[in-house]
């Protein structure tokens, strides 16, 4: 979704160019997803924007002159109100074009503030809510001649979920909002950061401070430093600087040809990262779920057949049954949810703000909230009772590959954790790593050729049973997201009630068949679609007649299956999407982190 960058300068000295650190910056902000983007920048007693829609990655200098600047903002947008067009791009202006905002997330009350705008004498020219807040501040402005007051008094008739940087000509500074968006300050030896996302800074500092909901941030310069203050509710706050754990390099390709590819041959590696948890906090993780009287996983997307999978692990190992409800949808089971309900949220990003949304719902009713994260300090983070960290590093291709199966090796941690065998999960996990990295080495030219053979196919079936259903709806989602062919994931038992009508001659269907205690109840299934002329993939360790091609996999423990059947998965779609001239880092539509209910 929309990522927001802006800096502001230290001194004159010292200054780096602000025009190419802008674009680099915004340029590590566009794996969350974006159609347009924009720059703003104070300089000669002006604003200068320039914005555009499409591809950043072609800009090579803006060449405005302003490498002298010393403040400026930046946006990737991802549309939501209004098309994809230049004018709709951020930084947006009030009429007398002296002050510029960026914005993520939605102005929800933009609709009566704009018409009360326009009956004061403000026009618009674009359709986004965005455009009613440099407008609102120019109100305030007249009123009081002061930016940093007109910018407060603004937010404060702001209704909605989102993040705010905003500039104005006269302004020797920056001021932020945050309200239900994430917006992150880092501080660099020469300057200021104000973003949504520490990817954008991660080369000049690791030291940031995060902002929480309803937090106001003005940074100021000075003789020959900048003043950063931080108020909520009017009242001044101090806040702590934190280290950011992540390395630059991470998240930089390294060779590679995609960050797909790179996510996905990391895994190794990544496991291990995701096993070094405390097992002290592990056992008494697992002890409170297994105390609860209700546990409910809630997550979106691939974060939520993760924790579908943590449901049938938790019920196998421990015999402690839960549910999942998808995260838009939590809220409408809030009647259901009160202090005896342990709530346990699953995401990458922690940002996610159907999550929040459904999370927040629930601790108001008294629910505790656990949570499995991959991005430390995120708002669900901060949100929880307690946090477990995945530890898969950055992940920047938009579909996740290393996050997923971080989250897998720690819901296999927690489900031991309950039977008192952590230790022995751990050193199952730690020998199942190099296993899974030998495995993607000898299967790359083979899915590579399945991949070519049915690349061009407009629809693809993925079943499986028990454990392994949850595997056949993150394959098909993986195939979805980067190739946009229509897939379908499902328990293979549910098939013959109604999706079987859609299997024609050469329809694949990728059968989920480790030789676990779903094996033959699955072939069953796999037959059935054969015998209407399906392309049968088989995704096993035992091969049978019924498949057509098959992508195997290694013999493991039968409950550890799907940390070696995800790795074939991704690659099948990896290399579908890349046949078919795609590239699979930025699907369309899509974004990395949605910040939008
Ligand atoms: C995964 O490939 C998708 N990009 C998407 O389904 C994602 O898993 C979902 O949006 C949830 O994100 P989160 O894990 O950051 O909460």
């Amino acid at each position: 979704m929309c990522g927001i960058v802006a800096y502001i300068s230290r001194d004159l000295e010292k200054r780096d160019k602000i025009e190419d650190m802008l674009i680099s910056s915004l340029r590590r902000l566009t794996y969350r997803g974006y159609d347009s983007w924009g720059i703003g920048f104070k300089g000669n007693n002006k604003i200068h924007i320039i914005k555009n829609v499409g591809d950043i990655e072609n800009v090579n200098k803006l060449n405005l002159g302003f490498e002298n600047s010393l403040i400026g903002i930046a946006h990737t947008r991802w549309a939501t109100h209004g098309g994809v067009t230049k004018i709709n791009a951020h930084p947006h202006l009030c009429c007398k074009k002296e002050i510029a905002v960026v914005h993520n997330g939605i102005i929800e009350n933009y609709k009566e503030l704009k018409e009360e705008l326009i009956k004061n004498g403000h026009s618009f020219i674009s359709e986004t809510d965005t455009e009613v807040i440099p407008h609102l501040i120019e109100e305030k402005y007249k009123l009081c001649n002061n930016f940093e007051i007109a910018f407060k008094e603004a937010i404060k008739e702001l209704k909605g979920s989102f993040a705010i940087v905003a500039i104005h000509k006269d302004f020797d500074g920056i001021a932020c909002y945050r309200n239900g968006a994430p917006l992150v300050i880092g501080i660099s030896s020469n300057g200021y950061f104000v973003s949504s996302d520490v990817v954008a800074f991660l080369n000049y500092t690791k030291k940031a401070i995060y902002l929480d909901d309803e937090e106001v941030a003005i940074l100021k310069r000075n003789e020959r430093d900048i003043e950063l203050k931080i108020w909520k509710n009017e009242k001044e706050v101090k806040k702590e600087i934190k280290e950011i754990s992540w390395n630059f390099e991470e998240a930089t390709k390294l060779g590679y040809k995609h960050f797909m590819i790179k996510e996905i041959i990391e895994q190794p590696e990544s496991i291990r990262n995701a096993l070094m948890q405390n097992e002290k906090e592990m056992l008494e993780v697992a002890m409170e779920i297994l105390r609860a009287k209700q546990v409910i996983f809630t997550a979106c997307g691939t974060s939520r057949y993760a924790a579908i999978i943590g449901r049938y692990l938790f019920s196998k190992v421990a015999r402690k049954f839960c549910d999942v409800i998808m995260a838009s949808e939590f809220h409408y089971f809030s009647d259901s949810v009160d202090k005896d309900t342990l709530v346990i949220a699953v995401s990458q990003s922690g940002e996610t703000a159907d999550v929040l949304f459904g999370i927040k719902k629930a601790k108001e009713n008294g629910a505790k909230i656990f949570s499995i994260v991959n991005v430390m300090n995120s708002t669900l983070a901060r949100l929880s009772d307690k946090v477990i960290y995945t530890n898969a590093g950055p992940e920047i291709c938009v579909a996740a590959t290393k996050s997923f199966t971080n989250q897998l090796v720690v819901l296999y941690l927690l489900a031991y954790s309950m039977v008192n065998k952590f230790e022995e999960a751990r050193s199952n996990i730690r020998k199942i790593a190099e296993i899974i990295k030998k495995s993607i080495e000898e299967n790359n030219k083979n899915i590579e050729e399945i991949a070519r053979k049915v690349k061009d196919k407009d629809h693809f079936y993925y079943i499986g049973r028990g454990i392994n259903f949850a595997m056949a709806n993150e394959g098909a989602l993986k195939l979805k997201e980067i190739s946009y062919i229509h897939a379908e994931g499902m328990p293979a038992g549910e098939l013959k009630h109604g999706t079987i009508a859609l299997i024609e001659k050469n329809t694949p269907v990728v059968v989920i068949a480790p030789k676990d205690y779903t094996y033959y109840e699955t072939l069953s299934n796999a037959m059935e679609t054969k015998a209407r002329g399906a392309f049968v993939i088989g995704v096993t360790d035992y091969a049978h007649d019924v498949f057509d091609a098959i992508i195997e996999i290694p013999k493991v423990e039968e409950i550890f299956y799907p940390l070696v059947t995800i790795a074939p998965l991704q690659l099948l779609s990896y290399y579908v999407a890349v046949e078919r001239g795609l590239n699979p880092d930025k699907p369309r539509n899509l974004a990395k982190s949605v910040t939008v209910k």
